[in-house]
């Protein structure tokens, strides 16, 4: 396939560090639409604002999903990708929760990887920075009516990025919302549907209040089993060294990081349970020290150490609030595969 790429006359000047998360836009995008029934070829034009109706579907019944993945730069300046297929896979899957119609991943892939060689200047190579990618699909119907579009765009974007949270690789803390429901079973907490996002919002803004980065979210039916954060899969360190994280239920988010902690646990020795895990029992057992560290996982977030939590307005410190050892063992395996400086033996990460 060849697609037609047509390059920005005005390059931007190349922000520096630091980046923050999301803020800065590369030069150019990938854009496919899908008129009369078929995608039509990818092609890769200067990064610019879309004009739509404002009776655009998006706009009013968010039929609009996306995806996260990241693109690292090695010592040899080689570009790296990271279980890409598995990202094209997810928003596939998503797609299909939204009645969106598939996208040939193949074809994606090739779109995504022409964009990232095209502005491979703005990958950025200091010590946790890498670019994130985010390709989106929306409806973009000008009608109100409340139905399935015909018509829809598919967009990659390119962003530099460093840390999600603002204090870079140290623990953050959560709160343990106990009102408010991020999904339900047979909702779509479990694909990455952008209303899931807007849902999350208000509990989000009650905790940052509070003084807490994100909301760790409970079940939706007792409130009673731990899911995952906002923007990320939730592990635990139980006994040791046995990772345990709450199980796919059908209102969590299928996280490609978590699945690949839980790979690299495995292959260091370590214990894996993928189980319901109750609030109460996560209480017990950070206070009697049954569970010494808490972190999340995510594409964003990568590894970001817990240092407390608030449940039922008590705040409890996990490992005096300090990074834990094995969260910092598994942060440095991972970001050393993305990042080819250790031995990749899964296959994950690609050079392209
Ligand atoms: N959970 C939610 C709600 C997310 O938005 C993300 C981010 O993509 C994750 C978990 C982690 O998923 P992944 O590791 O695939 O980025
Ligand atoms: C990601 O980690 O890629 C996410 O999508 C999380 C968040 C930025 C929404």
């Amino acid at each position: 396939m060849s697609i037609k790429i047509t390059k920005t006359p005005t390059p931007k000047v190349k922000p520096q560090n630091p980046l923050g998360f999301g803020k800065y836009f590369t030069d150019h995008l990938v854009t496919m639409e899908y008129v009369d029934g078929k995608w039509e070829t990818p092609q890769i034009v200067p990064y610019s604002p879309f004009s739509l109706d404002p009776s655009t579907a998006i706009f009013h019944y968010g039929q609009g999903i996306f995806e996260g993945l990241k693109a690292y730069k090695d010592a040899e300046g080689s570009i790296r990708l990271f279980r890409t297929m598995d990202n094209l896979n997810r928003l596939n899957d998503s797609a299909h929760r939204l009645c969106i119609p598939q996208v040939d991943t193949k074809i994606v892939y090739e779109a995504l990887v022409e964009l990232i060689k095209l502005d491979a200047d703005w990958i950025p190579t200091d010590e946790g920075t890498s670019l994130y990618i985010r390709p989106s699909i929306i409806g973009i119907d000008p009608a109100l009516g409340v139905r399935a579009s015909s018509r829809y765009i598919f967009f990659i974007i390119l962003s530099p990025v460093g840390a999600y949270y603002e204090k870079g690789f140290s623990p953050i803390k959560l709160f343990v919302e106990e009102n408010y429901s991020r999904a339900a079973k047979g909702g779509t907490g479990d694909k990455k549907v952008i209303g899931n996002y807007a849902a999350s919002l208000k509990a989000a803004a009650d905790a940052a209040e509070k003084g807490y980065s994100q909301v760790l979210w409970l079940d939706s039916n007792e409130h009673k089993y731990v899911e995952e954060v906002g923007a990320m899969n939730i592990c635990f360190v139980f006994e040791g060294n046995k990772i345990v994280t709450p199980a796919l239920t059908g209102s969590i988010l299928p996280g490609i990081t978590r699945r690949s902690i839980l790979e690299l646990a495995s292959a260091n020795g370590m214990a894996v349970e993928e189980r319901l895990v109750s609030i109460e029992e996560l209480v017990n057992g950070v206070k009697s020290g049954k569970c010494s560290e808490i972190f999340g996982t995510g594409t964003a977030a990568v590894v970001s150490p817990v240092g407390a939590f608030s449940y039922k307005g008590e705040e409890i410190s996990v490992n005096g609030g300090k990074l834990g050892e094995i969260t910092l063992k598994l942060y440095k395996e991972l970001t050393g595969i993305q990042t080819g400086r250790i031995e990749d033996k899964f296959g994950w990460s690609i050079k392209i």
